[in-house]
């Protein structure tokens, strides 16, 4: 029986404005897949969109449209995104697909009928770009502890799941399976930071949020958009539902493959539910690290502040090509870490590793059997010293690729397959076959040694496969050979003397790198003038008399410490007419206690307090903040007495 493999990305927000950092998790996934059904295996390679939420829900009644007119296009767009990167997935899973929202709703069923889910009460601060519930201590200056951005209070009736029962079986998995959660260091990560603090149960449903599964027991309820998500897994195989063959083929899954912000939901609250469910959990998490612009995660607001970095992965396969865009994806980032991107990385990697190694390779070999020989594949004749390293770095690369990518180390894999492409562009120096080519006598020994270039691409070519899906495939047909040769043909000796050979021109053509770079960074920015106009549309006007509702003085920072445990908080006192007040902000990278002393501020008095991290806060600090994230104070221009109105 064929050996199964299930892998999973995770399913994307349809947030469009889609970057390169949104493409790596889906090509990893895409060269795992196509490995393994390489090696003969019986694969199921999922993707798809996250759909439901708050996020969808607002943006959709902003636009006068319903959600779905809202995502159909961007969810388009996403499918074209991966067509473009050529990703081989078997299923796109809809959160929205009916198939989909039964299950979930089977699935809460279920655990309410087994007591896992109960009802309670719900009060905690939600932000609705990261659909995220928190405590008044995780919160930072009153905002999100993760993007920054404004909470809201929200009170309600909700049913829980019973999370807590589950950690002491969670921290068991983790002992009893390391290779569960990958690498180590998320392992230590989640121990650390929420199992051993201790899990609470966690709020699975929601009645301020229409736009999602609504539970089957309870109707004004709508189902917890992670909880919805992760069921994306096994619904997509039928579970629960009357055609469930695929679910009982596939599951557990081999491997879902995620960024380190998601680790959490799928290592603790998935095997939880899992669990619950009485199902197995998967066998292997792994939490990949980041492409970062800049020093910090690319995202949205990070594409739209870096000035000359062209991130739009529509515009870099236009440029560059799909295998381009995946090379650099798969070779450049070291796996499990973080990397930096920029353009001029991409086309290093691009002249370098592509042009240089493969691409010279490639053609000099066909074209020096075009001219030597016609085009038609010369015998291989004896063997000399020389050709022996050569044909046994051939032959061994297959399994050094293999122990890579069990370790789902794709750069190591292909770094094995280029020192094969570097060795033989070496042996073309050793060899001379231009030499060999003015004596009559050494006709078989230059045939000898083009057999063995071209044999050494061939296998190159296979082993690639999975990497560079278009170039794979040209190089072995340019070869006389099929393009979907796989991982059994490659003994040494699989080409036939007499194929005919194509001359291929260069696969990848060498870019200039400098007048390249300027290009693009003329094209960012003519794209970044173009968008403001549209993004300030979408900001809400307000009346003169909303703003009134806001209360403005100046104050003066009369002290300040940082809070205890916090690299981002100050607390200070600030004098504000007769009034002295604690206010607590997220400055500190900013500004030191000891500068904030004496400076006059501009302050929100008229904010309901709240307690960050312990200490109260009767207000706020404003600051400006440029589009790289820095702050400034924002004071008053001239000196001016505290307790000030500001208008
Ligand atoms: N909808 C959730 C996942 C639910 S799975 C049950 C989600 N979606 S996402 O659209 O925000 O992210 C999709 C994938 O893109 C994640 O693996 C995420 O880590 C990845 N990336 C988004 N930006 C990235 C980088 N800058 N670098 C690398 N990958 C990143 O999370």
């Amino acid at each position: 029986m064929k050996k199964k493999y299930y892998i999973t990305t995770p399913i994307y927000y349809p947030s469009g404005n889609w970057h390169i950092g949104h493409c790596y998790t889906t090509v990893i996934c895409d060269a795992l897949a196509r490995f393994h059904k390489m090696l003969g295996e019986e694969v199921f390679f999922l993707t798809g969109t996250d759909e439901h939420g708050q996020k969808v829900e607002k943006e959709a009644a902003k636009r006068g449209i319903t959600p779905l007119q809202f995502i159909d296009p961007l969810v388009a767009e996403l499918k074209d995104m991966w067509k473009l990167l050529d990703i081989s997935y078997d299923r796109f899973i809809r959160t929205t697909d009916q198939g989909h929202e039964k299950c979930v709703q089977k699935i809460y069923e279920k655990l309410f009928k087994s007591g896992d889910i109960y009802k309670s009460e719900y009060s905690g601060y939600y932000c609705t770009p990261c659909e995220s519930m928190w405590t008044e201590a995780q919160l930072v200056n009153g905002k999100c502890p993760d993007c920054g951005r404004e909470v809201t209070l929200q009170k309600e009736e909700s049913y829980f799941f019973r999370l807590s029962k589950y950690a002491p079986r969670i921290l068991k998995l983790y002992e009893d399976n390391p290779e569960f959660l990958q690498p180590k260091s998320r392992i230590n990560e989640m121990v650390n930071n929420f199992l051993k603090p201790g899990l609470n149960d966690l709020c699975v449903s929601r009645t301020t949020v229409k736009w999602g599964v609504p539970l089957p027991f309870d109707k004004k309820h709508c189902a917890y958009v992670w909880i919805d998500a992760l069921a994306n897994y096994i619904s997509a195989l039928g579970y629960l539902s009357e055609d469930d063959a695929l679910f009982k083929k596939f599951w557990a899954a081999d491997l879902h493959l995620v960024g380190k912000e998601i680790v959490r939901f799928h290592a603790i609250i998935w095997p939880a539910i899992l669990m619950a469910l009485g199902l197995p959990v998967p066998k292997q998490i792994y939490g990949h690290g980041w492409l970062l612009i800049g020093g910090d995660k690319l995202s949205k607001s990070k594409q739209d502040a870096v000035k000359s970095e062209l991130t739009d992965p529509y515009e870099l396969v236009k440029r560059y090509g799909s295998d381009a865009v995946r090379y650099f994806l798969l070779r450049e980032i070291p796996f499990g870490s973080d990397g930096e991107y920029t353009n001029e990385k991409l086309l290093s990697r691009i002249n370098s590793d592509l042009a240089n190694d493969l691409g010279n390779l490639v053609s000099r070999t066909t074209a020096m059997i075009g001219q030597y020989f016609g085009g038609t594949l010369p015998k291989r004749g004896k063997a000399e010293g020389v050709d022996g390293e050569l044909v046994s770095m051939a032959e061994g690369a297959f399994g050094k690729v293999k122990s890579a990518m069990e370790r789902l180390n794709a750069p190591e894999a292909l770094s094995e397959i280029f020192a094969v492409v570097s060795r033989a562009n070496k042996y073309i120096d050793e060899t001379t076959p231009w030499i060999l080519a003015k004596d009559e006598s050494k006709k078989e020994r230059l045939g000898t040694v083009l057999y063995n270039l071209a044999e050494t691409v061939r296998i190159c070519a296979i082993l690639l496969r999975p990497f560079l899906t278009g170039a794979a495939g040209t190089i072995l047909k340019s070869l006389g050979y099929s393009a979907d040769a796989g991982f059994d043909e490659l003994k040494f000796g699989g080409l036939k003397a007499g194929t005919k050979i194509e001359k291929l021109p260069p696969i990848f053509p060498r870019i200039d790198i400098k007048k390249e770079l300027a290009e693009v960074a003329g094209l960012v920015k003519a794209k970044k003038a173009e968008k403001p106009k549209t993004e300030e549309k979408k900001v809400e006007e307000i009346t003169i008399d909303d703003f009134a509702k806001v209360e403005l003085k100046v104050g003066e920072v009369i002290a300040c410490e940082r809070v205890d445990n916090s690299d981002k908080l100050l607390h200070e006192t600030v004098k504000i007419g007769e009034e002295v007040r604690s206010v607590v902000s997220g400055i500190a990278k900013y500004y030191s206690p000891e500068e904030m002393v004496g400076k006059k501020v501009v302050v929100v008095t008229n904010l309901k307090p709240v307690k960050l991290r312990g200490v109260l806060s009767e207000g706020m600090i404003l600051c400006a903040e440029d589009t790289h994230g820095n702050l400034a104070l924002v004071s008053p221009e001239k000196a001016m007495e505290s307790g000030g109105s500001v208008r």
